[in-house]
């Protein structure tokens, strides 16, 4: 049901009434479900809370430029080091997409992030895809050897400003699909598959503006399912919801749990 023909819901309970049937729910979630877990998201403006993308320029972190010149690469290990020294532990947003889970309903989650905190939280491997890959591995462009990211980052910290790979002397970059490069396709095919077989799509704190992952909410809603848009700021798919809610992931979301499972 697209919210083009009923009008877009507001509020928590427009949201879980309309998903009250739902058997097979899809959770998106975007970098605004790990904030409350202390790791900056991208586009947020202004105060404490600025994105990162208001301190680093993303068009300077592209995959071409990140191989070709060591500034960009030492630029990106200072980004890594700082992101990995936040110790980040999952939030209520990520238990509620496991809750989802026992309660039998979660279809699957179908994460932007990189942080590895829907995995932290207990989220079984089956249930999650994660389109934009993880940056909790280092892996080499050249032999494709692959080590946790906290050896890269311990190597850092010991002074390699930018380390190679230790088998074969070649780059190392986070195991991430920057700007300019795909999303490997058996990952895809799966987050298509996931959004295909769903019958409810929640995407949760994320601006929806980075494609082809942002196609997807609007791939389910064609496809008949239910789409709730919860984020604190406006969205551009906020006007083809059925429901869309305002405010903090880590209370709307166990709050939507919470009334599914009632
Ligand atoms: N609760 C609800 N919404 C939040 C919260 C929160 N606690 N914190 C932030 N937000 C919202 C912000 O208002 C913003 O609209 O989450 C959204 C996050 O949007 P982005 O920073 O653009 O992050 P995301 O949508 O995940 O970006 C997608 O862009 O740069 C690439 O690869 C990167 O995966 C990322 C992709």
């Amino acid at each position: 049901m697209s919210g083009m023909d009923t009008g877009t819901l507001h509020g928590p309970g427009a949201a879980a009434s309309l998903l009250a049937s739902a058997r097979r729910i899809v959770v998106f979630t975007g970098a605004g479900v790990s904030t409350d877990s202390g790791i900056p998201d991208f586009r947020s403006t202004g105060g404490r809370d600025g994105g990162l993308w208001t301190r680093y320029d993303p068009r300077k972190l592209s995959f071409g430029r990140y191989k070709a010149d060591p500034d960009v690469r030492r630029q990106a290990w200072k980004l890594r080091r700082e992101l990995s020294a936040i110790q980040a532990r999952p939030n209520p947003a990520h238990l509620a997409c496991v809750r989802l889970a026992e309660l039998g309903r979660l279809a699957g989650v179908i994460t932007q992030n990189v942080d590895g905190l829907h995995g932290d939280a207990g989220l079984d491997p089956e249930l999650l895809v994660e389109v934009h890959g993880t940056g909790r591995i280092a892996v080499c462009l050249a032999c494709g050897d692959r080590r946790p990211m906290a050896e890269a980052v311990a190597r850092v910290e010991a002074g390699e400003p930018d380390p190679p790979c230790l088998l074969c002397g070649g780059i190392l970059k986070a195991a991430t699909v920057s700007f300019g490069q795909g999303i490997p396709p058996e990952v895809w095919a799966r987050a298509q598959a996931m959004t295909d077989a769903c019958d409810g799509f929640v995407a949760v704190g994320s601006s929806l503006v980075v494609h082809p992952a942002a196609g997807l909410p609007r791939r389910a809603a064609a496809k008949g399912a239910t789409l709730v848009v919860i984020n604190r700021e406006p969205t551009p798919l906020d006007p083809m919801a059925d429901a869309v809610c305002h405010g903090e992931a880590g209370s709307l979301l166990p709050g939507l749990v919470d009334s599914l499972s009632a």
